[in-house]
């Protein structure tokens, strides 16, 4: 994979983030409602929102994306970064770049101070897992999901 980089989403990003996204959505068989895309949009350009998007470009064209809420944690006196969707078009898969984003926040959590990265999948995303073994060890904890609606 050539000049692969990894950088913060900007404003100029929005299409691609936008197409990549809706990609997203359509793997895990999700229709979220507009005003959704908007907010998390929105809240990735936010400098003040706990949620930030990682970019990962080649020559000039967007191919993955990594979206990310760091939080406060009751068991760390620092805060934690949750990997929440980590995506890279289908065409540009098995050349590094999701172990590139992944590598990226390892630093970002050595710079930053973060106690911890973590995140999950479903337990059958066997190409997801593949990568994540390669990355980290799974703590076999189980999640729960109660929702208003
Ligand atoms: C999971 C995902 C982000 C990995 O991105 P990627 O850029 O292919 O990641 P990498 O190239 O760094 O590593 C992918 C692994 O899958 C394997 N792979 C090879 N070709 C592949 C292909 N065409 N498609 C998928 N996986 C492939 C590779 O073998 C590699 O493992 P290895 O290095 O041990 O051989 C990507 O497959 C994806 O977007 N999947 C759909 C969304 C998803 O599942 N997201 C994670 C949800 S938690």
């Amino acid at each position: 994979m050539m000049s692969l980089t990894i950088r913060a989403a900007r404003p100029g990003d929005e299409k691609s983030w936008r197409d990549l996204w809706s990609g997203y959505c359509n793997f895990y068989g999700t229709v979220l409602a507009p005003e959704v895309t908007d907010r998390t949009w929105q809240r990735i350009l936010d400098p003040e929102s706990a949620v930030m998007c990682l970019i990962a470009e080649v020559d000039g064209q967007v191919y993955g994306f990594a979206n990310c809420v760091v939080h406060e944690a009751t068991w760390e006196t620092q805060p934690v970064c949750y990997l929440e969707d980590l995506y890279v078009l289908p065409s540009a898969r098995g050349h590094g770049i999701g172990g590139a984003l992944i590598e990226w926040l390892r630093h970002a959590m050595r710079a930053e101070g973060w106690a911890r990265l973590y995140w999950m999948t479903r337990e059958d995303n066997t190409a997801a897992r593949r990568l994540y073994d390669r990355h980290a060890s799974a703590d076999g904890f189980v999640r729960y999901v109660v929702r208003q609606k």
